[in-house]
C-alpha cells in the first residue's frame, strides 16, 4: 500500500511538488492545505485531492509524511509541529529563515528519531553527483578552487523576499550547501559584499539583489560564490571544481545563459534554462523518490538537519560579513550565538 502525503503551503514550488507527488511512486493520496484559504481550494480541486482547513488539521489526518513549502519564516514551526507529531518531514531550504530558529529545530528534532529531510536538489542533480564523485575518486587531485554560480533571471515579489530571511539564507544557502556536500569540508571563514541596483523593494526591506561571497575551507581550499536576482539571460546555475591534477563543471551544457563572443564558437547552442524549474527537472523527482523511501523506511534522510543547520552557519557569517565589510569566522559567528543565548538567559 502507498502513502498518503500531506503537502503545506501551496505557492510556487509547493504546488509543483504536489503535482510531481502525484506521479511518485509508492504516493497513494494526497492532502493539501495554505494559510490562503482560496489557494487551497484552488489546488486541491486542480489536481482533484483533499484539503485540510491548516497545517494542525492537515497533521491530525493520518498522513504518512509531511512536504512543507510553506515561506520561509514557517518552516521552524512547521517542521517542529511534524516532528512532534512522529510524521516524516520533508521542508524546503531553508531549514529556518534565522539561525536561533535554525537550531531550535535542529535540536528538536534530535530529540525524536523521525526523519527530516531538508530540500537542496542539487544533490539529486546528475552532474552535480557526477562534481561529487570527481572528488572522491581522487581524480582531481587537491582541490584549490570552487566555484558556485546562481543567477535567477529576475527577482520574487518583494512579499516572498521580506519573508525569505534575505539572499544568503534564501538563494546562496543552495551554493553554501552545494560547495560543502561536494567538497567534503567544512568552511572556517566567509567574506561577503552585495548591492543593489533593482527594485527598491529589496534594498527597503534590509536585502541585496547581487552578491558575492568568499568561503575559505579548513585545508585551503576556497569557493567563489556568486549570486543575483537579475541575470536577464536565464536562469544560470553552475559548479566548477578546480582541482591540482584536473577541473570539471556542472551545469555547463548547451542550454547555459552565456553569449559566446569569440569568433566561430557557437556553444551554446539552445535556449538559456528560464527558470529552476526547467533546470532541476529532473533532481526535483528523485529528491521526492528519496523521500518517498524514507518515509518507507527504506533510507536515511540524504540531507539532515544537520546539513541545512551548517550551510545556515554560512549564511550568517555572509550575513554578518555584508553588514560589517570584513571577513567573519564561523567560530565567531557560533560564539557569539552561544553569548546571546546565555545573555537572554541570564
Ligand atoms: N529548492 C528550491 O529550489 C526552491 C525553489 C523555490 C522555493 N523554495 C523554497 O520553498 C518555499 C516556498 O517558496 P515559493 O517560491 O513557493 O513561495 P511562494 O510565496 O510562492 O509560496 C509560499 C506559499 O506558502 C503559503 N504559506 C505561508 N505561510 C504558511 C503557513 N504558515 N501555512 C501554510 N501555508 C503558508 C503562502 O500562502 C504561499 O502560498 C520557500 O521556503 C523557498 O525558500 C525552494
Amino acid at each position: 500500500m502507498g502513502a498518503r502525503i500531506g503537502v503545506i503551503g501551496l505557492g510556487r514550488i509547493g504546488s509543483y511538488h504536489a503535482r510531481n507527488l502525484l506521479t511518485t511512486d509508492g504516493v497513494d493520496a494526497l492532502v493539501v492545505t495554505d494559510v490562503d484559504a482560496r489557494r487551497t481550494s484552488d489546488v486541491a480541486s486542480e489536481l482533484d485531492v483533499e484539503s485540510a482547513a491548516d497545517p494542525d488539521a492537515l497533521l491530525a489526518s493520518g498522513i504518512d509524511g509531511v512536504l512543507i513549502a510553506a515561506s520561509s519564516s514557517s518552516h521552524a514551526d512547521l517542521i517542529e509541529a511534524a516532528v512532534r507529531r512522529d510524521i516524516p518531514t520533508f521542508c524546503e531550504k531553508p531549514i529556518a529563515d534565522s539561525i536561533e530558529s535554525s537550531v531550535r529545530v535542529l535540536a528538536t528534532a534530535e530529540q525524536t528519531s523521525v526523519p527530516v529531510q531538508i530540500g537542496f536538489q542539487r544533490r539529486f542533480d546528475p552532474s552535480f553527483v557526477a562534481a561529487y564523485d570527481a572528488v572522491r575518486s581522487g581524480e582531481l587531485g587537491w582541490i584549490h578552487t570552487l566555484r558556485s554560480t546562481t543567477l535567477d533571471p529576475a527577482p520574487p515579489p518583494i512579499s516572498y523576499i521580506e519573508h525569505s530571511g534575505g539572499i544568503f539564507r534564501d538563494c546562496s544557502i543552495h551554493d553554501f550547501d552545494i560547495v560543502r556536500w561536494v567538497s567534503g569540508r567544512e568552511v572556517t571563514t566567509v567574506f561577503a559584499t552585495g548591492s543593489n541596483q533593482g527594485d527598491r523593494g529589496i534594498a527597503d526591506s534590509g536585502d541585496v539583489d547581487t552578491a558575492a561571497t568568499v568561503l575559505t575551507f579548513e585545508g585551503g581550499t576556497i569557493a567563489v560564490v556568486s549570486n543575483t536576482r537579475y541575470n536577464g539571460r536565464g536562469y544560470d546555475c553552475r559548479l566548477e571544481v578546480l582541482g591540482s591534477a584536473d577541473s570539471v563543471v556542472a551545469g555547463l551544457d548547451d542550454r547555459l545563459p552565456l553569449r559566446s563572443l569569440d569568433p566561430g564558437t557557437s556553444f551554446p547552442s539552445q535556449e538559456p534554462y528560464t527558470f529552476f524549474m526547467d533546470r532541476f527537472t529532473s533532481a526535483y523527482r528523485a529528491e521526492l523518490e528519496a523521500f518517498l523511501g524514507v518515509v518507507a523506511g527504506r533510507r536515511e534522510s540524504p540531507c539532515t538537519p544537520t546539513d541545512a543547520v551548517e550551510s545556515a552557519w554560512i549564511s550568517e557569517a555572509a550575513t554578518h560579513s555584508l553588514r560589517e565589510g570584513r571577513p567573519v569566522t564561523i567560530t565567531e559567528v557560533k560564539d557569539l550565538f552561544l553569548h546571546d543565548k546565555n545573555k537572554a538567559h541570564t
